[in-house]
């Protein structure tokens, strides 16, 4: 069972920024690519347009500098007062190591700990809940939380790859979130599930160490010199191992009840009810995923904010990306219930209730 009862000590979201590349690839680009169309794209998922990074000067790790500098200069602090990073991404820069070390690197931080999530769409309400324990113990007091994903590198921009590309989108998000004594403000409770039956559903399978069972030729007979292969090889590109692997509708399906679910049990865990919530954040995946969990939960247009129009879903970007535009719109003001929610790949689950 979660605890959510650490003494008086709680976190706030004391700063938010978010970063978006300037190239903007619309569905109408899109078919230059593969055969797919606007009407296509913009009925099954709500997307109109995405962000882009640059392919060699902006990487994940760049994107995040542009959102944490920002949230950190709405915090009032500096990177040097930083005590931590927790960095979700699925698209790192490297294999090894993760974006935290890098980001550190980058924004010129103390020798603090550096720890990256794996948990794709659900990265970032995982990352904020394992930030938020550690301020609520008492570790730490300032603690960088980022999720950012430049997928435009690694999608398979053919027809064969269609039902994946044209969902996907590059950006950055970022929080400090920070310890507060004040009753009235800040992370209430945060949800987290997972259930790994379904893993290979949504999914990335190389490079990886699992066993390649599409290859006819067993591990044990393969010879010295092609053992390397086994992590990436030309076979596997072929195949296109290299490339996200969805079934959609099976994604679809398990997303419309896990949503709904993990808001609900966030809100009983506080007593507090679907009409008390001023604003939700739903990851963006897909547009017809977030009406369903709103007419499911009867919520007015006013309670419920979404952007994947612009920029696609950026996985572990997309809740942070959400929060700030809405936050920057005014439409989040001090004092309001919010709730972030995701689902994604595992299939890993997640809910975040908070007092702006
Ligand atoms: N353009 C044109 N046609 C396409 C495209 C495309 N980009 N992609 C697939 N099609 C075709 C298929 O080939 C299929 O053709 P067929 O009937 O001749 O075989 C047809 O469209 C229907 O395919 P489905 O996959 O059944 O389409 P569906 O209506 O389910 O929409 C989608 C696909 C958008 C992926 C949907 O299943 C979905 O949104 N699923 C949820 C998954 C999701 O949101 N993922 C987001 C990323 S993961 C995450 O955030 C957790």
């Amino acid at each position: 069972m979660p605890q959510n009862n650490f003494a008086s000590r709680k976190s706030k979201i004391a700063g938010i920024g978010m970063y978006v590349p300037p190239n903007v690839f619309t569905n109408l680009d899109l078919t230059k690519y593969m055969d797919t169309s606007d009407e296509w794209i913009q009925e099954r998922t709500g997307i109109q347009e995405r962000r882009y990074a640059h392919r060699t000067n902006e990487t994940t790790t760049t994107m995040a500098v542009e959102a944490a500098t920002i949230a950190i200069q709405r915090a009032g602090i500096t990177p040097q007062e930083i005590d931590f990073i927790v960095f979700a991404t699925l698209s790192p820069d490297y294999y090894f190591p993760g974006c935290g070390v890098l980001l550190q690197r980058a924004m010129k931080m103390k020798e603090i700990g550096a720890l990256d999530v794996r948990n794709q769409c659900s990265g970032f309400v995982y990352a904020l809940s394992v930030a938020d324990q550690f301020i609520k113990t008492g570790m730490y007091k300032n603690i960088l939380v980022v999720g950012s994903e430049k997928h435009s590198f690694g999608l398979d921009f053919t027809t064969r790859g269609r039902n994946i590309s044209v969902i996907f989108g590059d950006g950055a998000g970022a929080v400090v979130l920070q310890s507060t004594e004040e009753d009235n403000q800040g992370i209430l409770s945060t949800h987290l599930h997972s259930d790994g039956e379904s893993a290979e559903i949504l999914a990335m399978y190389n490079p990886g160490t699992h066993a390649n069972h599409w290859m006819e030729t067993p591990v044990a007979d393969f010879n010295e010199g092609e053992m390397g292969d086994m992590f990436m090889s030309h076979a596997m590109i072929d195949h296109a191992q290299n490339f996200p692997n969805m079934d959609g509708p099976a994604v679809f399906k398990k997303a419309i009840v896990k949503f709904p679910e993990v808001i609900m049990e966030a809100l009983q865990t506080n007593g507090l009810a679907t009409a008390d919530i001023n604003m939700l954040i739903p990851h963006q995946a897909n547009l017809r995923i977030a009406q369903f969990v709103q007419q499911k939960l009867q919520l007015r247009d006013d309670q419920v904010y979404n952007n994947i129009q612009h920029y696609g879903n950026t996985t572990a970007a997309s809740v942070p990306i959400a929060l700030c535009e809405a936050w920057e719109k005014g439409l989040i003001r001090d004092g309001d219930l919010v709730c972030l929610a995701a689902f994604g790949s595992g299939f890993t689950w997640a809910s975040a209730l908070l007092r702006w």
